[in-house]
C-alpha cells in the first residue's frame, strides 16, 4: 500500500492516552467519527433516487463500506477502553441525510466527507501515539478507511460537477453552503481553543482549522464554485442566505425514484 499523503503537518505532536484530559479529547473526536459512520450507512437510502446505474453501484458499495467503518470505530473504542459520547449538534446537522441530490453530493460527499478525511488522515493518523499498544492496529485499519473515504469524496466532486453543468444557477447557493460549512466547523472547535496553549496537539488547532478552511475553498475553486476574485461581504451573505433557503427546501423534498424509468436506456436496450 502506498504512503498516505498528509495535508497538514502536526510535526510529530501526539495525544497522551494515559492522560485523562487527552483521553477525553480523543473520545470526543472518535465519538463524532462513530456517529458520522452510523449516518453514513444511510447512503443506502440514496439507492432509491440513484440517477444512473453507476450511482446505484456506488451507493451499494458505499453503504457496505460505511457499515464496515462503523464497526471498525466500535472496535477502536473497545481497544482503547473508551465508551462513545453523544455526537455534537454540528456533526448531527452536517451528517443528516439529504433527499435533494444536488445538495447531498456537495454537502455530504464533497465537503462533509472531505472534512471527515481531514480528521482521519491528518488528525487521527498523526496524533494517536504510536507507543500505545493498540494504536498500530488502529492506524492500519484507519488507512483502509482513508482510502475509501477518498473515493467517496471523489464521487461527490464528480457528481457536483455534473449537477453544476446541468444547473449552473446552483453555483451561488453552493458557494454559500460551502462558506457556511466552514463557519460551522470553526464554531464546533472553538471551545477547545481555550485549552490550546501549551498542549502539543491542541496548539495546532488554529493553524489546522485555517488549513482546512483554505483547503475547502481551494476545493470550491477547483469545482468552479468559489469565485477566483475576492467576494464582498454582502454578496457572500446573499449566497449564504440562498444556500440556507435551498437547504431548508431540501429538508421537505422527497426523493423521486429514477431507475424504473431509465433502466432500459441504462442497460443499453434503448438508444
Ligand atoms: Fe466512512
Ligand atoms: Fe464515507
Amino acid at each position: 500500500m502506498d504512503k498516505i499523503q498528509h495535508g497538514y503537518d502536526f510535526g510529530g505532536a501526539a495525544f497522551n492516552l494515559n492522560d485523562p484530559q487527552d483521553r477525553e479529547l480523543v473520545r470526543f473526536i472518535l465519538s463524532q467519527a462513530l456517529f458520522g459512520e452510523a449516518t453514513g450507512v444511510y447512503c443506502g437510502k440514496s439507492l432509491f433516487a440513484a440517477r444512473s446505474l453507476e450511482a446505484a453501484r456506488f451507493y451499494v458499495r458505499q453503504a457496505r463500506q460505511e457499515l464496515n467503518h462503523l464497526e471498525l470505530f466500535a472496535e477502536v473504542f473497545r481497544s482503547l477502553n473508551m465508551t462513545p459520547a453523544p455526537a455534537h449538534w454540528v456533526v448531527k446537522l452536517l451528517s443528516a441525510h439529504n433527499n435533494y441530490y444536488p445538495l447531498k453530493v456537495l454537502m455530504e460527499h464533497a465537503i462533509g466527507e472531505g472534512m471527515v478525511l481531514d480528521i482521519f488522515k491528518d488528525v487521527l493518523l498523526q496524533t494517536l501515539p504510536d507507543d500505545h499498544p493498540a494504536v498500530p492496529e488502529i492506524k492500519k485499519k484507519l488507512r483502509v478507511v482513508v482510502r475509501e473515504e477518498e473515493e467517496h469524496v471523489a464521487w461527490g466532486e464528480k457528481e457536483t460537477r455534473a449537477m453544476l453543468a446541468e444547473r449552473p444557477w446552483l453555483r451561488w447557493p453552493y458557494y454559500g453552503l460551502l462558506e457556511l460549512q466552514i463557519v460551522l466547523a470553526r464554531l464546533m472547535v472553538r471551545p477547545f481553543a481555550r485549552r490550546a496553549e501549551g498542549h502539543p496537539v491542541l496548539s495546532h488547532l488554529g493553524p489546522f482549522v485555517d488549513f482546512v478552511s483554505a483547503r475547502i475553498r481551494q476545493q470550491g475553486r477547483d469545482l468552479g464554485i468559489t469565485p477566483e476574485a475576492p467576494v464582498g461581504a454582502v454578496k457572500r451573505l446573499g449566497a449564504m442566505a440562498w444556500g440556507v433557503a435551498l437547504f431548508l427546501r431540501s429538508q421537505v423534498s422527497t426523493s423521486r425514484s429514477t431507475l424504473e424509468k431509465t433502466y432500459l436506456t441504462e442497460l443499453g436496450f434503448v438508444g
